[in-house]
């Protein structure tokens, strides 16, 4: 089995999960939480490198009041839960998106536990929280206007490497495999940019009924898929941007 590098996870489907039993959506959530820990250990055991769960989309703050303090508090919850698991098994965690409009309770969780693994060397597990790939690649372009117009960048000069090190995803390769849950097929904002070759899969199954078979089965899906790039199947692969040192 080929076990990718970075695998980024849309996490869908609980409120649909609580619905089929006649709970509340935030009953969904609660177990769709619990569902985060073993995938990250598993991942984490065979070898990726990269994990980046989508969490929380510029979009939901959209959602019912009621239903967003729950799902910031759960956040919240696992962030300090977490800490002692985290550290055992070498997880570094860091956060993509716009962080600073979190509740200040989750980002006072949040920042402590990224700054309680920062050098841990394991597996990277990144939350975006708060995260739009639209709003990103706004903020890209704003920096990289300020830079041209400040003089210490030539409009010539901007490329795709410069482009990728003015994402929130800079210290990271892109996602070979992207996997979304619950039988929705598109990415919702989600990694847009980096997105451009990764072999996307799409499961029926619901976040909260995502266990460590599934994530196998969706490796496997991945191992059988021939990544070209473009080029034809004899070509050598091209080397792909290389994930910058984090800050
Ligand atoms: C999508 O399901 C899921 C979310 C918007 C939030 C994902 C959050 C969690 C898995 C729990 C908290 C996360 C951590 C890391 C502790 P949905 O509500 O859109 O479901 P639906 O499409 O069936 O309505």
């Amino acid at each position: 089995m080929t076990v990718p590098q970075h695998v980024a996870i849309i996490m869908d489907g609980n409120g649909r999960w609580a619905k089929l039993r006649g709970r509340p959506r935030i009953y969904g959530h609660i177990r769709g939480s619990s569902q985060v820990r073993p995938i990250v250990r598993e991942a984490g055991r065979l070898g990726v490198k990269f994990l980046t769960l989508y969490c929380f989309s510029a979009e939901n703050w959209g959602r019912p009041s009621g239903e967003i303090s729950i799902l910031m508090r759960l956040l919240e919850k696992y962030l300090v839960r977490e800490r002692k698991t985290l550290m055992e098994n070498d997880v570094r965690l860091t956060a993509i998106g716009d962080i600073s409009s979190l509740p200040q309770h989750t980002l006072e969780a949040l920042r402590e536990t990224i700054a309680l693994t920062a050098r841990n060397n394991g597996l990277t597990l990144t939350f975006a929280v708060s995260y739009g790939a639209r709003q990103e690649i706004i903020e890209a372009v704003r920096t990289l206007a300020q830079e041209v117009r400040s003089g210490v960048l030539h409009p010539g000069q901007i490329n795709e490497e410069i482009f990728h090190k003015h994402l929130f995803t800079k210290t990271m390769p892109d996602p070979d495999l992207i996997i979304r849950t619950s039988g929705e097929i598109r990415l919702s904002n989600f990694l847009l940019w980096q997105s451009a070759y990764s072999e996307l899969y799409f499961t029926e199954k619901l976040w909260p009924e995502f266990s460590i078979q599934e994530l196998y089965l969706a490796f496997e899906e991945f191992s059988r898929r021939k990544r070209r790039f473009g080029l034809t199947e004899d070509q050598p692969q091209p080397k792909l941007l290389e994930a910058n040192p984090p800050l």
